[in-house]
């Protein structure tokens, strides 16, 4: 069962809020950086969203019992991400971090109008894949340019859940294209019109969308799954006029 294989890597990967060393975060060296500071109250957002965003998932696909559980693991972890961030920015003084639950209810009611079609849900979980994926390499580079050491280790535990979280979606993927190989089209067309789910909630830096390594992460990631990534279709589309 793919649940169980990624409650067991979920478990195994095992951090806790506790094992962060709070008391040695270098508040100076967080303060200088406030570049970052503002990408981590965007993550905090996107993470905050997810108790609203799976559920709206988990509902449509209420009858694959493996895909209900890998979101849930989602949730737990994505709220531990969530409260590790917030006493992350409320540890180092973060003066726009006192608002943050507001701002994560004001974030929430903006998703409110949003409905998902059930007939779409292999585009909804090809977005949520790559969505992890990019998360995870977002993370991994905040990790290499902050130099605050507490914040750097924080980010690495983050960054390798997503890329679990990642690979729990593409089990999912894997399990409909060998039920049904004419899901190929649509996780190739999904993957060509990648839109990050933390768009509902905040503006994606340009930057991050167009990030050339995580763009190569994910046709890696499509063409195990589909035998064929976004970038070869599209030259493949071209190529036939
Ligand atoms: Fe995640």
């Amino acid at each position: 069962m793919i649940y169980e294989e990624h409650l067991r890597a979920a478990e195994s990967a095992g951090w806790s809020i506790d094992s962060i060393r709070w008391d040695a975060i270098d508040r100076g060296a967080a303060r200088d950086e406030p570049h970052i500071l503002a990408s981590l109250r965007d993550a905090s957002l996107i993470e905050g969203y997810l108790p609203t965003f799976a559920p709206r998932l988990m509902l449509l696909l209420w009858d694959d019992v493996d895909a209900t559980a890998i979101l849930s693991l989602e949730l737990f972890e994505g709220l531990k991400h969530y409260t590790a961030l917030r006493r992350y920015l409320e540890v180092v003084g973060d003066a726009a971090t006192r608002s943050s639950e507001q701002m994560l209810v004001a974030a929430r009611e903006g998703t409110r109008g949003i409905t998902y079609d059930r007939d779409s849900i292999v585009t909804y979980l090809t977005h949520f894949m790559c969505s992890e994926l990019f998360a995870a390499h977002f993370f991994r580079r905040l990790a290499e340019q902050t130099r605050e050491p507490v914040l750097a280790e924080l980010l690495e535990y983050m960054s390798k859940d997503e890329l679990r979280h990642s690979a729990g979606a593409g089990a999912l993927l894997r399990k409909r294209v060998l039920a049904d190989p004419k899901v190929v089209d649509e996780i190739v067309a999904a993957a060509e019109n990648f839109r990050h789910y933390g768009s509902d909630v905040v503006d994606i830096p340009l930057a991050e969308q167009n990030d050339f390594e995580a763009i190569m992460a994910m046709n890696r990631k499509i063409r195990q799954l589909c035998g064929l990534s976004p970038t070869e279709h599209l030259m493949e589309e071209l190529t036939n006029g």
